[in-house]
């Protein structure tokens, strides 16, 4: 893994890089280009704007890592509202949700799991009742076998709850045969999080080729392929996959994040495929925001300001 990428994946989550660089003035700009917003209604405005553009969504209320028991009941309770106002904005058809389980409870102790399964039923129960879904996000492989096992159990009640798996784990081939049955939602990515070499390909090119086995598993099976990806040839090459396996238009889906690539997100729907945006939002932005500038070295000079600037 390159050195910067590294190092700033590292920091994504030190507290005191957290306040420096929350509060540096030159922030906002770099924060609006891949947060929605601070308030549930930004996510509306932005959830309405890309939905008049042919897009549909999938939400993020921004929060990871809570350490305590009355933040992950906040963030569930924040989850409700957001499902109440898509329903009643008439967007929960156009909208799903995308739950980080840490950020509901999974890390809390002995019994993080347990909390963090009952806020996430809470959120699929509330999901379920306005007619939309809920696709759990994946965070670093410490959490990996927790998270699968949680949405195991999620999927007994709503079979529609998404999985997402990370391209750049050596685990991930294996798991994609075992999620590739019929109906299951899965989330193909290659992997945020500063992995050690021991569980992840850290080489680039080495992940690109582990992408395209597992998107090969994936379109060959019977689920429904999520294909959440920037990168111009791995959106050219699975839905090469898709037609080779006849899939139909409406069998998989391509993602992307909000800010990146825009007017590739436009093309794509336009083109008649079903592509979905990632749209987070929240004033717990930092170690996202951290992660996105990771993947683009050339936001560095951000950083660097941020830090002169206080
Ligand atoms: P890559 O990083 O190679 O980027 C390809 C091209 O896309 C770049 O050359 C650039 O043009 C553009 N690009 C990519 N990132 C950019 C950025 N930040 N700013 C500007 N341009 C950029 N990860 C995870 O570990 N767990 C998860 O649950 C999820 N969930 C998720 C949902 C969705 C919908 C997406 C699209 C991605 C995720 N990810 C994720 C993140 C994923 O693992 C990965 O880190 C990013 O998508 C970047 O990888 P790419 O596949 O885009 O390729």
């Amino acid at each position: 893994m390159p050195v910067l990428r590294e190092a700033l994946l590292k920091i994504s989550r030190s507290k005191v890089m957290k306040s420096t660089v929350t509060h540096a003035p030159v922030t906002r700009r770099v924060v609006d280009r891949y947060v929605a917003g601070e308030t549930t209604d930004d996510a509306l405005r932005a959830t309405r704007a890309l939905a008049d553009a042919g897009l549909t969504v999938t939400i993020d209320h921004l929060g990871e890592d809570t350490t305590k028991r009355e933040q992950a009941g906040a963030t569930t309770d924040a989850y409700l509202d957001l499902l109440a106002r898509l329903s009643e904005a008439g967007l929960a058809a156009t909208a799903e949700v995308s739950v980080k389980l840490s950020a509901i409870g999974q890390l809390l102790g002995a019994h993080g799991e347990k909390i963090a399964t009952e806020n996430a039923q809470l959120i699929c129960e509330a999901a379920l009742e306005v007619g939309t879904t809920v696709t759990v996000d994946m965070e670093d492989h410490t959490t990996t076998d927790s998270t699968l096992g949680i949405v195991a159990e999620l999927r007994r009640d709503y079979p529609w709850v998404g999985a997402v798996l990370q391209a750049y784990l050596f685990r991930t081939e294996a798991d994609c045969e075992a999620l590739a049955g019929a109906g299951s939602r899965v989330r193909l990515c290659k992997g945020a999080y500063a992995e050690p070499e021991s569980v992840a390909h850290t080489d680039p090119a080495e992940i690109d080729r582990a992408y395209v086995r597992c998107l090969k598993i994936l379109m060959s099976g019977d689920g429904y392929p999520m294909v959440a990806t920037h990168d111009p040839r791995l959106v050219e090459i699975a839905v090469a996959l898709a037609e080779r396996e006849h899939r139909a238009k409406d069998s998989f889906e391509l993602q992307m994040l909000y800010g990146i690539r825009p007017s590739e997100q436009a093309r794509l729907a336009w083109l008649g495929h079903r592509v979905r945006v990632y749209v987070p939002y929240g004033t717990d932005w930092y170690g996202y925001l951290v992660r996105r500038l990771a993947e683009k070295p050339s936001n560095m000079r951000f950083f660097a300001h941020s830090l002169i600037s206080r």
